[in-house]
């Protein structure tokens, strides 16, 4: 049977073929034995191609089946071949291959993808690169290239391919602008990224990179705009983590001397660092460049970390230079390392009760000291002054204003604690802020500058086992770009295909937009809540927590953290956090430090000491700080970036878009190991399954007739350079002999298929012979379709010529009718009997005769022959003369004469007879035997005459009980009409909620994937079904993941349930067998419903997973059949109006789908029952097609009667023997009913 792709919770899909149609799906065995075969839903099983497996696409779009299966197929067979990008329309996938691939990325390729459109070249960064700057100077209009994907899925390294391939093309006449772009790259790389579990360096913070160009489209400036960075990070990375690679770089990679001058030794020594991973990153060569000193006891024991691209002592030095290629002097350069040392000195400074404070303070502990004054040396703050600040806190009277009384409260340890890493964060996220700037200011941009291209590189949806705040932040940011990438892609496209009156199926897809409100909305808005916690007199974060489930208590996308799949967040209280419905999964967030991290401001007195500050550095960081203002006033770093996230989509939304995915393969950060259910999940989280279903109709590719036009014309001679814009597209694409279905022809614009713009145009840029054929075949186009116009309008012309000739003989036509009529009513019955008279000349004749056979009174009769004769001609006479006779005077004299004849030639007959009979005797008996024979043959024919009535009275009947049956129909219609109504509302709120429910168990299939990921990510435990607590609406039988069942088979297994045999777990061989062997007619009758109904899901399927390109290959009956039986309600009859036993025969003819019209064949099927027993079909010129229940199942229609509707065609019921004849002229063997079977 079918070769298909089967879900797999490993390798995402496996190769398998089905073996059984089951009541609950398909069995499927898999083709590889290491697997085991397994029963799956339909919805789990996709189409696979059977031949060329091995073969993979360019274009995910140009494959035969497009589903989920084959995408993941194509991408990791190509994975496995180094070729790691491939294209869904214009959308890259990109697989992180954790390795150098050769050439991949040399001037060389770079160079060969300049100026190529997308689908020339193998999929690439350069080729989506080279489109977005094609865009941008066709299209005048600026571009964002959105780089998405989970940590470690290779954005930034993507990005930073984007931005060399922009600079090396169209930035070496820029001069220092071009390298200083690059340069930013490491620099933000050195401050901003860090050692995680899921990256070596992944990017703790987003970025939007801005790259403008100038009016002659070079490259004229930049522009960085950056996002949230991780300030938890800088005070306490944990476990196999590191903090900032900046650190690390200057205590492995920093000359001695500044070493010393900062007091940097190695990272365990640091508070700050030792709660982490403390091994720096090197190659064996740099190694062996560190000194004891320098390496910490995990370093010097378990020896460097090893990553491709890092490596802490070289990339010092790198980024040393790249900071002077900005523009830093040497000074500026100490000073920001100055910074960096200064925070880490500060976090070595710790505290205790202090003993001689009565109110509970805390002091600096004396063995801490030495830390307190580097720091303060480091920070040019005086050291008495820094230690008060983190001692106590100033607080003024309020009543007094500016000259209220000053009070000095001093702080416990732990508040002493948070008081010393809030300055930490503040100088380290500050000084960040500074670099960005810095960066910005050595690359300006002139305001007149052109257009820009934007790589937007964000941290894509995060999950931990422990989220806070910033997983918060960064998962509300992929739910508003997860929205756009919906818009752009599904919405925008659907909604243009419909407004250009391109007929493309309708692709649903989940509508996030009540999650972000759930974040984002004025009033009750997770984050509008927290801010009003801050404001209050006692901001608790229970409080917070508490008041968002009040507010969105019957929300479905927020639950309580109990209804974790994870083992871990269901032990924290209903008011310790919260769980968010995310479109890529349930993420449980803990809101203990949302408070705090949602205000970064410090408070007054350490604010007032920094700005004091002697550093001249440490003053301009927070020169401009957002100082604590007052409660009411402050803004939350939520509130920013709510604010920052609404520019950011609003230049979004303005720019062209262009998407690039990226995939992790594997979690072990390796190369050469692709996990199948990792990439399909993010394949699924990214999107990409709903867009592959979008362009399974979709042309992803189109442009406007005037742009196209503006775009070749100069490719082009004068002559066709005159063409109007629509000629012009119409005429280059029909000589162009691209395929019809290739493209096609909206009102504004051309669209194409994926991959045939590419060819469009590179037939369009061509060599010129080329053109030069392509130039001739327009002209000889324009040429045949003028001709065509002309003979058109000849033709028209002589249809007009000919409707007038017509005319003028239909006139004529009119007057002799006309005037004939008025003739014949003035003339007719004059001539009408004199005619007769005149036949009475004959009765005459045959009166002679008669006398000349007489053989007596001949002269006598004679005689009155002759006067008879003479009264006929005065009587003509008499008439022709009368012109004004009436016709009632002519008829009665006719009628007088006629009577005369009549009497005289009775008279003579008399005579005639007498004197015959005897004569006549011999012949009469003669006569008698013909007539004998002529009674038979007219009895014969009666009787066939007779018989033919019967039938006919047979099919009259046959039409009353058709007639019958449709009013009997139609008053049970009738009658379930209300009872429908009913239903049908309530079908409707049962599929709505059907669809939700499907949407949901989606999603709680998408949040299992995700739980389990952390579950094994974190040796964590998973529970099955957790109860939905507050959403209701879900029995606890829908939380398994079985697939929910339609209704209709709910239906049908309760009533099967009630019947007499339960046939679930009967495999579909055993119902054939049985339906072709059993005796038992109610078993047998059972069976056959089972087996229809398996066989009619079984077609569904494959109808939803047919071949593209040829269509409904399989059809089993004609497609009005098809059609009625999809029109047919699916109420269940109340009573049926067919019993069992009927066999009621069919014929409807049918045109193959594709064929020609004219060759129209026939349709003929039995039903025995309910379903179809004998089937035939006749086509013109091919063999006839005889099939058999029992036999033939899988080709034949599997509707029951009532389903197909041809008891409701007129006509279509034809006679047994008509069906016979037929059966038996093709050579159909004797039907036996499947009751009468012998086994
Ligand atoms: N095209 C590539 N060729 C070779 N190696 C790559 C490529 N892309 C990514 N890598 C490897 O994967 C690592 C992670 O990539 P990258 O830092 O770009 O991930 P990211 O998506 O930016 O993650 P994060 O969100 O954590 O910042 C890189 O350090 C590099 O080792
Ligand atoms: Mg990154």
């Amino acid at each position: 049977m079918d070769t298909v792709w089967a879900r797999d919770p490993t390798e995402g899909f496996i190769l398998g073929r089905i073996s059984e149609l089951l009541v609950e799906g398909a069995e499927v065995i898999p083709i590889n034995p290491k697997f085991q075969r397994r029963v799956l839903p339909f919805s789990d099983i996709f189409k696979a191609q059977e031949d060329d497996k091995d073969k993979d696409y360019d274009d995910n779009c140009e494959m035969v089946f497009l589903n989920e299966g084959s995408l993941l197929n194509n991408i990791r067979i190509r994975y496995y071949q180094n070729k790691i990008y491939t294209y869904v329309a214009n959308i890259l996938i990109a697989v992180n291959p954790y390795k150098d691939i050769p050439q991949l990325y040399s001037a060389p390729t770079i160079k060969n993808y300049q100026g190529k459109s997308l689908g020339q070249m193998p999929p690439h960064v350069f080729a989506v690169a080279d489109k977005a700057f094609r865009d941008m100077k066709v299209l005048k209009q600026s571009q964002s290239i959105i780089v998405s994907g989970e940590s470690g899925a290779g954005k930034t390294e993507s990005t930073k391919h984007l931005l060399k391939y922009l600079c090396v093309n169209w930035g070496a006449q820029a001069g220092p602008i071009e390298q200083k772009i690059l340069d930013a790259n490491p620099v933000l790389e050195a401050f901003g990224n860090a050692k995680t579990t899921r990256n070596n360096n992944s990017s703790r913070f987003g970025k939007f990179m801005e790259v403008h160009f100038d009016k002659s489209l070079h490259v004229a400036g930049g522009h960085i705009s950056h996002y949230l960075l991780e300030k938890s990070r800088i005070c306490s990375p944990q476990g196999d983590e590191r903090s900032y690679h900046i650190f690390y770089m200057m205590m492995a990679g920093a000359p001695e001397s500044l070493r010393k001058q900062l007091g940097l030794t190695k990272p365990d020594d640091y508070n700050y660092l030792k709660t982490g991973c403390t091994r720096y990153f090197t190659s064996s060569a740099n190694e062996k460049k560190l000194s004891a000193g320098q390496k910490s006891a995990d370093h010097a024991k378990s020896g460097p970390l090893r990553d491709i691209l890092l490596d802490d002592v070289e990339d010092f030095t790198t980024l040393d230079g790249a900071l002077s290629r900005l523009g830093l002097s040497d000074a500026d350069r100490l000073q920001i390392y100055t910074t960096v040392a200064a925070v880490l000195h500060l976090g070595n400074i710790e505290f205790e009760d202090n003993p001689e404070d009565t109110r509970g303070g805390c002091r600096v502990s004396p063995s801490k000291a030495k830390a307190l004054d580097i720091a303060s040396s480091l920070l040019g703050i005086d050291a008495t002054e820094l230690r008060q600040a983190l001692e106590s806190r100033v607080m003024q009277s309020s009543r007094g204003g500016i000259k209220g009384t000053v009070i000095m409260v001093p702080l416990k340890v732990y508040e002493a604690n948070n008081a010393r890493d809030a300055l930490a964060k503040a100088i380290y996220s500050n000084l960040f802020d500074y670099i960005v700037n810095r960066i910005n200011q050595s690359i300006p941009f002139q305001a007149s500058s052109s257009y820009y291209i934007g790589v937007l590189d964000i941290a894509g949806f995060e999950f931990f086992t422990v989220n806070s705040f910033e997983q918060f932040c960064i998962n509300y940011c992929n739910e508003k770009l997860q929205q756009f990438f919906n818009e752009v892609i599904l919405k925008f496209e659907q909604e243009l295909y419909r407004r250009e009156g391109l007929s493309v199926p309708e692709v649903s897809f989940v509508d996030n937009q009540d999650c972000i409100d759930l974040i984002e909305t004025k009033n009750h808005g997770i984050l509008n809540i927290l801010d009003e916690e801050s404001k209050l007199p006692k901001p608790a974060y229970n409080h917070f927590t508490s008041e968002i489930h009040k507010h969105w208590a019957n929300e479905y996308r927020i639950a309580l953290p109990r209804s974790s799949k994870l083992k871990s967040h269901r032990s924290l209280r209903d008011d310790e956090g919260f769980l968010i419905r995310h479109f890529a999964g349930a993420v449980c967030y803990q809101t203990k430090q949302f408070l705090d991290k949602n205000n970064d401001a410090l408070h007054a007195s350490l604010e007032g000491i920094v700005q004091d500050s002697k550093n001249k550095l440490i003053q301009t960081l927070f020169a401009t700080s957002n100082a604590q203002k007052g409660k009411l006033t402050f803004i939350s770093v939520g509130n920013k970036f709510k604010t920052q996230l609404l520019e950011l989509m609003e230049k979004l939304r303005k720019n062209g878009t262009n998407f690039i995915r990226c995939i992790k393969p594997n979690n072990k950060m390796i190369d050469g190991q692709f996990d199948g259910a990792l990439s399909l999940m993010q394949l699924k989280c990214l999107g990409m399954t709903s867009v592959l279903e979008l362009m399974e109709h979709g042309y992803p590719s189109r442009a406007p007739f005037a742009d196209l036009y503006n775009m070749y014309k100069d490719y082009l001679p004068p002559e066709l350079k005159k063409l109007e814009p629509k000629i012009f597209c119409e005429a280059m694409l029909h000589s162009l002999k691209l395929r019809d279905k290739d493209f096609k022809f909206g009102v504004s614009r051309v669209f194409f298929r994926p991959g045939k713009f590419a060819e469009f145009d590179k037939i369009m840029k061509s060599d010129p012979e080329n053109l030069k054929a392509i130039v001739a075949d327009v002209k000889k186009f324009l040429v045949k379709s003028r001709w065509l116009k002309a003979q058109f309008c000849a033709l028209t012309v002589i249809k007009l010529k000919n409707k007038i000739i017509y005319r003028k003989r239909a006139l004529i036509v009119v007057q002799k009718t006309v005037r004939g009529y008025l003739t014949r009513k003035k003339y007719g019955p004059r001539i009408k009997v004199l005619s007769k008279i005149k036949n009475l000349n004959g009765n005459l004749k045959k009166m002679e005769a008669i006398a000349g056979q007489l053989k007596k009174e001949k002269e006598s009769t004679t005689n009155d022959i002759n006067k008879l004769k003479n009264e006929i001609v005065a009587t003509m006479d008499k008439i022709k003369k009368d012109g004004k006779i009436q016709p009632s005077a002519i008829d009665a004299l006719y009628a007088q004469i006629v009577a005369k004849v009549d009497n005289q030639m009775d008279s003579l007959q008399k005579k005639l007879l007498a004197q015959k009979n005897a004569e006549e005797q011999a012949r009469l008996r003669k006569i008698q035997e013909e007539m004998e024979r002529e009674k038979k043959r007219k009895e014969e024919e009666e009787r066939r005459l007779k018989e033919e009535e019967e039938n006919r009275r047979k099919k009259a009947e046959m039409e009353a009980k058709r007639k019958l049956e449709e009013e009997q129909r139609r008053k049970q219609e009738e009658a379930d009409r209300r009872e429908a109504e009913r239903l049908q509302a309530e079908q409707a709120k049962e599929a709505l909620d059907e669809r939700r429910y499907q949407e949901r168990l989606e999603q709680e299939r998408q949040d299992h994937e995700l739980a389990l990921r952390l579950a094994q990510e974190s040796n964590g435990q998973i529970e099955e079904s957790p109860p939905m607590i507050r959403n209701g609406g879900m029995d606890s039988a829908r939380q398994s993941f079985k697939l929910n069942r339609s209704e209709a088979v709910k239906n049908q297994q309760a009533a099967l349930a009630k019947g007499k045999y339960d046939l679930s777990k009967w495999k579909y061989s055993e119902l054939r067998d049985t339906i072709n062997t059993s005796c038992d007619i109610e078993l047998l009758e059972a069976c056959r419903h089972e087996f229809h109904r398996r066989l009619k899901v079984y077609h569904a399927w494959k109808a939803k997973n047919r071949k593209r390109t040829i269509m409904d290959e399989n059809e089993r009956a004609p497609r009005s059949v098809m059609e009625s039986a999809a029109r047919t309600p699916k109420l269940q009859q109340k009573a049926p109006i067919l019993d069992n036993n009927s066999q009621r025969y069919f014929r409807i003819p049918f045109v193959r789908p594709g064929g020609d019209n004219s060759k129209r064949g026939w349709w003929y099927a039995h039903f025995d029952g309910q379903y179809v027993a004998r089937q035939i079909e006749l086509h013109p010129e091919k063999p006839p097609i005889l099939l058999v229940a029992g036999k033939d199942d899988m080709q034949m229609c599997e509707l029951s009667l009532e389903e197909t509707g041809l008891t409701r065609k007129r006509g279509a019921e034809i006679l047994e023997n008509e069906f016979n004849k037929e059966w038996e002229k093709h050579g159909g063997g004797k039907y036996v009913r499947p009751a009468d079977r012998k086994q």
